[in-house]
């Protein structure tokens, strides 16, 4: 068992869940009780499907910590609400956030199903989203996701907390939002501005020379650099998901800080000084927006009595 939840660095999946839970206080006994059991559960269920990779983290919000552990993450905070020129972002912050995944859909719904069972009485379901591979990993305006995330050991490194916060090493941040697409405003617009509102190529996926890039494309306004010129990473594990009345990317982010974040959301959001804001958000509506903490898999051991 690795000492970090292994859904947090775990490769991209063709399937995947989300649940969101919030747990009844009258049942905190049973919800903790629950709680001591799940690496195990999750190393079981692991078992019997050798070979689908597949993955859980769960994790805990502002709303519900302090109940759980008596210190806390130092930057975990609720979802911060903002109001830009393109779009409004309202927090939905939840108690709790199961993210499974694995390459095939009846092993993940094996372990959400296990998990659920777990957790019995003493939660409530909020939302459950089930999210599949589109295309070559693309999200549904037809843009491939994730190319710039972060490669082989240096997902850990921009994932996990590490010395700066020991008592929580090894556990991440995690921004969990539902954005809802217009995908019929996204089709009536040529490749051109489709392209320029990323930065990137469609077909190809190729990312625009710096100087072509509008100050209002989404990979200008995401790519950002700290005071000492080194860049501000996230690492994105987003997801398609839909049905004949909604389709939109669950997006899904884990750092070690939850500044890295943040920052970009501000930036897309808010815009910068001369005003730029983010022109893909003209085409989605955020309609669940939710930051959590994923502990690090000892912490559960501490609810065994
Ligand atoms: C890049 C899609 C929301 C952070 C990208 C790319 C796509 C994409 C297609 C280009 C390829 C790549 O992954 O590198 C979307 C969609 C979103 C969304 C459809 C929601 C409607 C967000 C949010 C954040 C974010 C909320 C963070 C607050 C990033 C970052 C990059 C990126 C950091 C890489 C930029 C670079 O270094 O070039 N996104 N994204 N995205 N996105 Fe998003």
């Amino acid at each position: 068992m690795t000492p970090y939840q292994s859904g947090i660095i775990a490769e991209p999946s063709s399937d995947a869940c989300f649940v969101t839970l919030n747990v009844k206080r009258s049942r905190m006994t049973e919800f903790k009780q629950s709680l001591a059991m799940i690496p195990d559960l999750v190393s079981q269920i692991q078992a019997q499907f050798p070979k689908a990779e597949l993955h859980a983290a769960i994790g805990f919000s502002k709303l519900i910590w302090s109940e759980l552990d008596n210190k806390q993450p130092q930057e975990l905070d609720l979802f911060p609400a903002l109001k830009g020129p393109e779009i409004e972002i309202t927090p939905t912050d939840v108690d709790l956030v199961l993210h499974i995944r694995a390459m095939r859909h009846d092993a993940s719904f094996q372990l959400t199903q296990s998990l659920f069972a777990l957790f019995g009485d003493s939660v409530e379901l909020v939302e459950e989203v089930q999210c599949f591979l589109y295309k070559d990993s693309r999200d549904l305006t037809g843009f491939v996701d994730g190319t710039e995330n972060p490669q082989g050991e240096q997902r850990k490194a921009v994932a996990l907390v590490g010395d700066e916060d020991a008592d929580y090493r090894h556990g991440s941040y995690f921004n969990l939002m539902r954005f809802s697409h217009n995908l019929t405003k996204w089709q009536k617009e040529d490749l051109k501005t489709q392209e320029d509102t990323y930065g990137r190529t469609k077909e190809d996926n190729e990312e625009y020379p710096s100087a072509d890039k509008s100050p209002n494309a989404h990979t200008k306004r995401t790519s950002l650099k700290d005071e000492d010129g080194k860049s501000i990473e996230i690492l994105r594990q987003s997801m398609p998901y839909g049905n004949l009345n909604d389709q939109g990317l669950m997006f899904a982010s884990y750092g070690k800080s939850a500044s890295h974040f943040n920052l970009m959301l501000k930036s897309m959001i808010l815009g910068d000084e001369q005003g730029h804001t983010d022109h893909l958000m003209r085409y989605t509506t955020a309609k669940t927006a939710q930051a959590f903490f994923m502990p690090p898999t000892t912490w559960f051991h501490k609810f065994q009595s």
